[in-house]
Parts: structure tokens; C-alpha cells; sequence
């Protein structure tokens, strides 16, 4: 199976906010990480099928999705960045409903309902009005959903907001599970979700995607860019204005600064283990010389 994207470009009046994408994914879990406005629910929403692009096209199995339509549909599952809740509808009724739409069988629909409710952790919930589920639960309800007809290609964006660690960490496992022989894009902010699961990650910004690597090879473009010193907890705050700082944590009275720099910051500094978040920052926004943009 073989998902491939050819020059798609998208505009809204003037604005281009998507230049020109060109990619071709196959089974395994694709990260889609960049910062706010890059566009990547513009993206999604383009393969999902429920936004045409301006130009270009999209190709499942060399086949333009506009022409195999329904099929094409039939074969995802999406969850929505933003997907709201209102009535009277429970747990099991949206899902139920939601099976109805995917044209599923009751009987498989009931089956895979409590599958899916008990492997997101839902299933003692299901009676309960999902209006009034936290965000969270929301959110794991959303994920169901897509789910539930077992599609080849599993389209999330940002799946994870507003998951705690626990369910986080449960959703990956689901995630990487369940990818084998499929094909699994999902947008997010938390580079954690995918540093271990994606075979590969995309990073976008500005309507393009700047680069699709694996998780190792970011982190390997970071070695010897990483950087810890110490220095008093007043001096950070001017500090943080020069530099790309990944993270800070209290030592004793003074504060231990994550640095990251092309070269040695400071003479006493010293090279720390690079991580996929390092690698993010490097590449987006957080140059001090990019500062401002
Ligand atoms: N319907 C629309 N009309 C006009 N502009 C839009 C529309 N939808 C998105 N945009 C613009 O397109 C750009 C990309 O938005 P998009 O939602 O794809 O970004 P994103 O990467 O998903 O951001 P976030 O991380 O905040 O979800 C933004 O500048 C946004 O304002
Ligand atoms: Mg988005």
C-alpha cells in the first residue's frame, strides 16, 4: 500500500499554506511534528480527503483519490484536530453511530466497540454522556472512532492533547501495535509520542516539509550541538536571549542549563546525549539569530 503526495500545494485567497508537497508513504508510523500554523492539519485534512487541495494531487496506489471517492474513504480512519461533542449521545451510541456511517456490520461493530473502549480505557465510561467526558477522555474517544473499522491508513492529528502520561504511554503501545502492515500518520506537538514509534518523522514549517528522517538520524545530526553548563539562576534569564536553551533543572543553588549551539558555548560547558527534542529545536524557531521572524 502506498500513499504519495505530488506537488500538493494549498492557498485560502492570497495565502499559500502549503507549497508544493511531495511524498510517498508506505505501511509503518509517520510523525508529523512543527510548530503552530506550519500545516499540518492542512496536510492531514488533504489526505483525509475532506479538504481538496488547490493543486497537485494525492495517490492512493497510483490512483487519485478524488476518483476512487469512497473507496479511497472506506480505507481510513481520521481523527480531526478539533472534534466536539454535544446531545445526549454516550459513549456507546457515538461509537455505535460512528460504526453505522463506516457501513460496519453490528455484530462486528459491538465486538470492536468493546475492544477498543476497554484498550483506551473507556469502557467503564461508555454509558456516560460523552459531552460531558473530560478532554482527555474526549480525546480517547476520538481515537476509537478511528479505529473502529480497522483501516489501513490511520490519520491522526494531534491525537495525544490533553492525554496524560499514562494514557499517552498506553496509546503509543496501541499505536505501534497496530501499524505493522499499515500506514500510520499522526500530527503532534510532544516529540516524545513519536521519537520511538515513527519509522519516520516529518518536520514542517512554513506549508513545506523541511525534512523526513528517522528518529536516530535527528539525533545524530545533534551530536556535539548539545550543551550543559551551570550557571546562577539570575544569569539565565539574560542568558536565555543568546541562546537556544532545551531544558533547566535546579542543582543545588544553581541551575543546570540544556544549551544547545553549533559550538562550544561557554568554556567550561560540556557535551550532553542529543534527543529528538534537541533535534526540534535546532530546526525550528529557536535560534536566537531567527529570533523574532
Ligand atoms: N480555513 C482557513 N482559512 C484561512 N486560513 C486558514 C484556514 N485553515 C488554516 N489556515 C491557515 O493555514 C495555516 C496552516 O494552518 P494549519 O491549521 O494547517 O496549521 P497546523 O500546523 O495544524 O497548526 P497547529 O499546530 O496550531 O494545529 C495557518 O496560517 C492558518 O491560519
Ligand atoms: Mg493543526
Amino acid at each position: 500500500m502506498e500513499l504519495q503526495l505530488e506537488a500538493v500545494t494549498k492557498s485560502y485567497k492570497s495565502k499559500q499554506v502549503l507549497k508544493g508537497i511531495s511524498l510517498t508513504m508506505g505501511a509503518g508510523v509517520y510523525g508529523l511534528l512543527g510548530p503552530n500554523g506550519a500545516g499540518k492539519t492542512t496536510l492531514i485534512r488533504i489526505l483525509a480527503d475532506v479538504l481538496r487541495p488547490t493543486n497537485g494531487r494525492v495517490l492512493y496506489d497510483g490512483k487519485d483519490i478524488r476518483t476512487v471517492g469512497d473507496e479511497y474513504r472506506a480505507k481510513i480512519g481520521y481523527l480531526p484536530q478539533d472534534v466536539r461533542f454535544y446531545g445526549d449521545f454516550t459513549g456507546r451510541d457515538y461509537l455505535e453511530y460512528s460504526a453505522a456511517l463506516k457501513g460496519m456490520e453490528k455484530a462486528r461493530a459491538k465486538k470492536r466497540i468493546e475492544e477498543l473502549a476497554r484498550s483506551v480505557g473507556l469502557w467503564d465510561d461508555l454509558k456516560r454522556k460523552c459531552a460531558a467526558y473530560s478532554g482527555g477522555m474526549q480525546r480517547r474517544l476520538g481515537i476509537a472512532q478511528a479505529l473502529l473499522d480497522d483501516p489501513e491508513i490511520l490519520i491522526l492529528d494531534e491525537p495525544t492533547s490533553g492525554l496524560d502520561p499514562y494514557e499517552r504511554i498506553k496509546f503509543r503501545n496501541i499505536i505501534s501495535a497496530y501499524a505493522e502492515d499499515r500506514l500510520v500518520l499522526l500530527s503532534t506537538h510532544i516529540v516524545s509520542d513519536v521519537e520511538h514509534i515513527a519509522a519516520r518523522i516529518m518536520m514542517m514549517e512554513y506549508g513545506t516539509i523541511q525534512h523526513i528522517r528517522t528518529g536516530g538520524a535527528y539525533v545524530q545530526m545533534m551530536e556535539g550541538k548539545v550543551w550543559l553548563e551551570e550557571m546562577p539562576a539570575e544569569q539565565l534569564i539574560a542568558y536565555q536571549n543568546r541562546a537556544v536553551i532545551s531544558n533547566v533543572r535546579a542543582k543545588g543553588g544553581r541551575m543546570e542549563v540544556r544549551i544547545i549551539s553549533d559550538t562550544k558555548p561557554v568554556p567550561d560547558a560540556v557535551q550532553a546525549v542529543p534527543t529528538l527534542e534537541d533535534a526540534y529545536l535546532y530546526l525550528f524557531n529557536y535560534l536566537p539569530e531567527r529570533a523574532g521572524r
